[in-house]
């Protein structure tokens, strides 16, 4: 039987950080307190304007590719999770596959499941290794949501960064991937949308990310909780043999929601929403990639991921690394 399993990780997050308080001296009506007391977010990263998502996808990539002991050519599948792609087409993962200098033998396309895109991504690729038809997929969550954030909203302003998250995933005989579920209610997408798209030469439309936060909150801490448990039940194993947790990292205050639920202690959880913000599509890969290289998540180890957003489009992987 093949499985897929995570060989190795990569990161990337553009230029210094910008705190709070770096905010409020730009300008934006809001205060270090009520972003930290409301989201744990004390700072977040911005790429320089010409810097794209391919472009950090390329770096943590190419960690990713080192950590795990193979080459750009022994990729055969690229899957970039991204919401703001470098073009309208062709995909961000053509890009980073023309960036690595892989020019045969590989499928590469973007997947567009907003925060929740990183878990689809991943489930996608370990459905190619699990079927034999692939055997080395580098998956990416890539955003630079800095360019669709309108800075005269204050509640959504301030909640968003950019970076990226890279893992390879391989075919192995022993599980790495043992569970996964994927869920969506488009009938919620007026809740966190960016409803314009481009016609005539010309944004039709609202280019600027529009959120209900209230609605998003609730309905993520009652939806985390359940896909969580059911990654759980379909692995089969006691919840106690989880080691970490590694949550979309949108508000502290949901990541404590879903931790408490599931009864397990902070200690668990990676949490990187104070540094880096909310990521869209890169905060798990990004959080997942923090632990992995400063030693807290270790090979043999059980971790829980999960994400969601805009659709609503949520999910959850159990996956032994
Ligand atoms: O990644 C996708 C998933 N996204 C999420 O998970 C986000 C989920 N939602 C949230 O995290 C929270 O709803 C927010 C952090 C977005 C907002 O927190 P909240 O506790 O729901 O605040 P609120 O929207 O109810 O606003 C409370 C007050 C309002 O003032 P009034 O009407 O009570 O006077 C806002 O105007 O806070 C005000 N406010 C701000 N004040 C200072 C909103 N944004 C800010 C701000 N600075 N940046």
């Amino acid at each position: 039987m093949i499985f897929a399993r995570i060989a190795g990780t990569g990161s990337h997050l553009p230029g210094e950080p910008v705190t709070n308080d770096d905010l409020v001296r730009r300008g934006i009506d809001t205060s270090d307190e009520w972003v930290t007391v409301r989201t744990g977010i004390r700072a977040r990263h911005f790429a320089a304007p010409g810097t794209n998502s391919s472009d950090l996808a390329l770096i943590a990539a190419r960690q990713a590719i080192e950590a795990a002991g193979c080459s750009s050519a022994d990729i055969d599948l690229i899957i970039v999770a991204t919401s703001t792609p470098d073009f309208i087409f062709p995909s961000t993962a053509t890009l980073v596959q023309a960036g690595l200098g892989i020019r045969n033998n590989c499928a590469a396309f973007d997947v567009q499941a907003v925060c929740c895109g990183f878990v689809y991504a991943l489930a996608t690729a370990e459905k190619f290794i699990r079927s034999g038809s692939h055997r080395r997929a580098l998956v990416i969550g890539a955003e630079v949501f800095s360019r669709i954030l309108d800075w005269t909203d204050r509640s959504t302003c301030v909640l968003f960064g950019d970076g990226a998250g890279a893992v390879v995933l391989e075919a192995s005989d022993e599980p790495g991937v043992r569970a996964m579920a994927l869920h969506a209610d488009g009938s919620h997408h007026p809740d966190l949308w960016v409803p314009g798209n481009v016609a005539g030469g010309q944004v039709m439309g609202d280019p600027f990310l529009r959120m209900n936060g209230q609605t998003v909150f609730k309905f993520a801490v009652k939806a985390l909780d359940e896909v969580m448990r059911e990654v759980i039940n379909l692995a089969g194993v006691p919840q106690e043999s989880i080691d970490w947790f590694v949550p979309h990292q949108a508000n502290i205050r949901i990541i404590q929601s879903s931790a408490k639920h599931l009864g397990l202690p902070m200690e668990k959880v990676v949490t990187t929403v104070g540094i880096h913000g909310n990521t869209s599509a890169a905060s798990i890969p990004l959080a997942l990639d923090c632990a992995v290289r400063d030693g807290r998540i270790r090979p043999g180890q059980r971790i829980v991921l999960e994400g969601i957003g805009g659709g609503f489009a949520w999910g959850a992987a159990l996956i032994d690394v």
